[in-house]
């Protein structure tokens, strides 16, 4: 398998891993299970966002995107409806975080919304994903030449190419550790704490925990 497939692919199970994380810790919240942590879905858009946006995106949208339409012109239209996505991304992704911040503020009332937001941008990524695994990838597969695999594998040859920031592999292994930690089991290290009757499915003591915290 070509560097560059492999590298897209890993990419695509990183981040649906933590769309998994996020849709059953939502889950479980809805369901009254367990306590939010709001640093936990503080790392979680940080990752959704900048992860695809600053990381995952340039590599398709630069270097993959343009070689499979020069080989492949008939995907020509799946091709631009996923650049298109990537764009709406930004949005939505920003759209979440002032959910999330909402929720913050109105610990009582901002869960309803942040989770509807979340579970459609939740859906809305598997599904981008899902296209490009079995559109663009079957096509590039098949109709890219051995050169341009060598050109494509070039491109991403250096995971910490100065275009995409200084160290960002290590960056979003970092946020990936974060986020393990920080969820709770079984999908993540942190212990449960389930709700008490009536409390908001923020408790008090993660909001004051809060103020300590930083962004990696
Ligand atoms: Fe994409
Ligand atoms: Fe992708």
């Amino acid at each position: 398998m070509s560097r560059t497939i492999a590298i897209v692919q890993r990419e695509h199970r990183a981040l649906a891993a933590v769309l998994y994380t996020f849709d059953h810790v939502l889950a479980d919240i809805r369901a009254g299970k367990v306590t939010a942590d709001i640093a936990l879905f503080d790392a979680i858009l940080s990752y959704v966002q900048d992860f695809p946006d600053r990381f995952h995106h340039p590599k398709e949208d630069d270097v993959l995107f343009p070689l499979v339409l020069k080989r492949a012109p008939e995907v020509k239209p799946v091709v631009e409806e996923l650049q298109a996505q990537h764009h709406e991304g930004i949005r939505l992704t920003s759209q979440l975080k002032w959910k999330l911040d909402a929720w913050r503020a109105d610990p009582e009332k901002g869960f309803a919304q942040f989770d509807a937001a979340a579970q459609k941008f939740i859906e809305w990524q598997r599904k981008h994903m899902a296209k490009e695994e079995r559109t663009v990838i079957p096509a590039a597969r098949e109709k890219l030449t051995a050169a341009d695999w060598v050109a494509a594998d070039a491109s991403f040859a250096d995971n910490d190419d100065p275009i995409f920031g200084a160290n960002p592999k290590k960056l979003y292994d970092q946020l990936l550790s974060k986020i393990a930690s920080l969820a709770p089991e079984p999908y993540g290290l942190a212990a449960r704490h389930e709700p008490k009757k009536g409390e908001p499915e923020m408790a008090e003591h993660r909001r004051e925990e809060l103020v300590q915290l930083h962004w990696i």
